[in-house]
C-alpha cells in the first residue's frame, strides 16, 4: 500500500515560508491603479505601483479597449504563427519601432516571456552568455534555459565584464552580454555606453533589458538606450507595457533580422495564445500618449527629484538609485516589514523588499514616484516617513 502524501510537501514549504515571513499575502486593489487607490478597503497614496506615468488610467487609452472589443471582439483565437495575427498586433509592432527608432520589433504576451523565449535562442553550445549579477529573475531564467558558458559579473562592473571577455573571447563562437537597463530593486542604471563600447570591442551581441527605462529615461521617455545615445549599438532591446506604458505585454525591438529570427525561434511566442484585441489596442494608445504629450515624462521628474530630496534632507539612506524607483534602505527584514505596515497604517502602500529578493541585510522600501501624483499627496507620504522614521528610530 503506497503510503506517500504525493502533494502534502506544498503544506510544509509553505509553512516554512510563513514561519519565516517569506509568504506573499498580496493586498488588495480594489479599482484603478491610481496616485491615490483604495488597497485592502482603505485611501492609500500609491508608491508601489510600476505605473509610473499613470497611463492606466488616461482616457485614450482606456478608449483604445472598448473600441477593441467592438471591432475585434474579446479574444484572437489562436496563438499569432496560425490564425491569431491580428492586424493590430501588426500595427502595435510598426508603432513600437518607430517610438525606438528601430527596424523593427516583435510584441511578446510580457516582458518575461520575452526573455524567458528569446535568451536560449541567441546563445547554445559553444557560445558565451555574460549576465550581470543583479539582473531581473526573468533574465535568469532565459540564461538557465540556455547551453551557452555563464559569465556573472559583478554589478555594473564594467572592468569585471571586460575581464571575463578577455578570458572568453578565444574560446566561444558567440559572445552575447545582458543587462538590465535601470535595475528594478535599486533604480540604479547601467553604464549602457561603456557595456556598448566593450560589445563593439569583442563583437559581442548586446541585449538590453529596459522595462524600467522607456516611458522614464531618454528623449521623450524612449529608453535607457536613448538616455546613453547608443541605440545603434544595443542589438535588442527588450521592454515591456506593464510599466510606465501603463496596460501589459512585452516586445523586442532592433533589426528586421532580429524580428524575423525571433518569430520563428521563440517558443514562448510561438506556442502560446496572444495578447487580446483590447489589451494591444491599448498599447498601440499609451505609445501615442506618449508621442504627443511630454509632459507627463516631464512630471515624473520633478515629482521624482522633489520626493528624493525631502526624504534625503530628513536623513533617509535611498541608495544608488537615479531614477524614480527610490528605496529607503533599512538593512533588516523584520524592521523593513515593520515600516510598510506602519506606512499603510498612515495610508500610503510602499512595499517592503526583503530577502531572497535583496541580500539579508539589505532589506528596504521600495517606492515608486509616479506622474499624477500631486505635491499633496507626496508631502503626506513624507509627512508619514517623517513620523515613523522617528518612531522606528531610522532617522532623528
Ligand atoms: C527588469 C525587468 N525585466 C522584465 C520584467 C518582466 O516584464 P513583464 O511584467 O512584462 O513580464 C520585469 C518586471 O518585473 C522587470 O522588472
Amino acid at each position: 500500500m503506497q503510503t506517500r502524501d504525493p502533494t502534502g510537501w506544498m503544506r510544509t514549504e509553505y509553512e516554512t515560508l510563513v514561519a519565516q515571513s517569506l509568504d506573499w499575502r498580496p493586498r488588495v486593489l480594489q479599482g484603478p491603479s491610481a496616485p491615490r487607490s483604495t488597497v485592502d478597503g482603505k485611501e492609500v497614496v500609491m508608491l508601489a505601483s510600476n505605473n509610473y506615468l499613470n497611463l492606466s488610467t488616461h482616457p485614450k487609452v482606456k478608449r483604445a479597449a472598448r473600441e477593441a472589443v467592438k471591432t475585434h471582439g474579446a479574444g484572437s483565437g489562436s496563438v499569432r504563427p496560425i490564425a491569431g495575427n491580428l492586424d493590430l498586433h501588426l500595427e502595435l509592432e510598426r508603432r513600437i519601432a518607430r517610438f525606438k527608432r528601430r527596424e523593427a520589433a516583435l510584441y511578446f504576451m510580457s516582458g518575461f516571456a520575452g526573455n524567458a523565449g528569446l535568451i536560449p535562442q541567441l546563445a547554445g553550445e559553444g557560445d558565451a552568455l555574460f549576465t550581470d549579477e543583479l539582473n531581473h529573475g526573468s533574465i535568469i531564467d532565459g540564461v538557465r534555459l540556455t547551453k551557452a558558458q555563464r559569465f556573472i559579473y559583478k554589478h555594473k562592473d564594467v572592468a569585471d565584464l571586460e575581464r571575463v571577455l578577455r578570458e572568453a573571447d578565444p574560446m566561444f563562437k558567440k559572445l552575447l552580454i545582458i543587462s538590465d537597463g535601470v535595475f528594478s530593486m535599486d533604480g540604479d542604471v547601467a553604464p549602457v555606453d561603456q557595456i556598448a563600447k566593450l560589445a563593439e570591442e569583442f563583437g559581442a551581441m548586446l541585449y538590453i533589458d529596459d522595462a524600467h527605462g522607456e516611458g522614464v529615461l531618454g528623449e521623450g521617455g524612449r529608453g535607457v538606450a536613448s538616455h546613453f545615445h547608443v541605440e545603434e549599438k544595443v542589438h535588442v532591446e527588450l521592454g515591456t507595457f506593464s510599466k510606465a506604458l501603463g496596460v501589459v505585454g512585452g516586445y523586442v525591438a532592433g533589426s528586421n533580422d532580429l524580428r524575423n529570427y525571433a518569430l520563428n525561434k521563440s517558443r514562448t511566442w510561438l506556442l502560446s495564445g496572444t495578447s487580446t484585441p483590447s489589451t494591444t489596442a491599448s498599447c498601440i494608445a499609451a505609445i501615442d500618449v506618449l508621442e504627443t504629450e511630454p509632459r507627463h515624462v516631464k512630471k515624473l521628474w520633478s515629482n521624482t527629484k522633489y520626493f528624493k530630496k525631502r526624504l534625503k534632507s530628513m536623513g533617509f539612506d535611498i541608495g544608488q538609485s537615479e531614477t524614480p524607483i527610490t528605496p529607503v534602505m533599512l538593512g533588516d527584514s523584520a524592521l523593513a516589514q515593520q515600516f510598510s505596515k506602519r506606512l499603510f497604517e498612515e495610508g500610503v502602500f510602499a512595499v517592503p523588499i526583503v530577502y531572497p529578493m535583496v541580500a539579508k541585510d539589505r532589506a528596504r522600501i521600495r517606492n515608486i514616484v509616479t506622474a499624477g501624483l500631486k505635491r499633496k499627496d507626496l508631502d503626506d507620504a513624507l509627512a508619514a516617513y517623517e513620523k515613523i522614521g522617528k518612531e522606528l528610530r531610522v532617522v532623528s
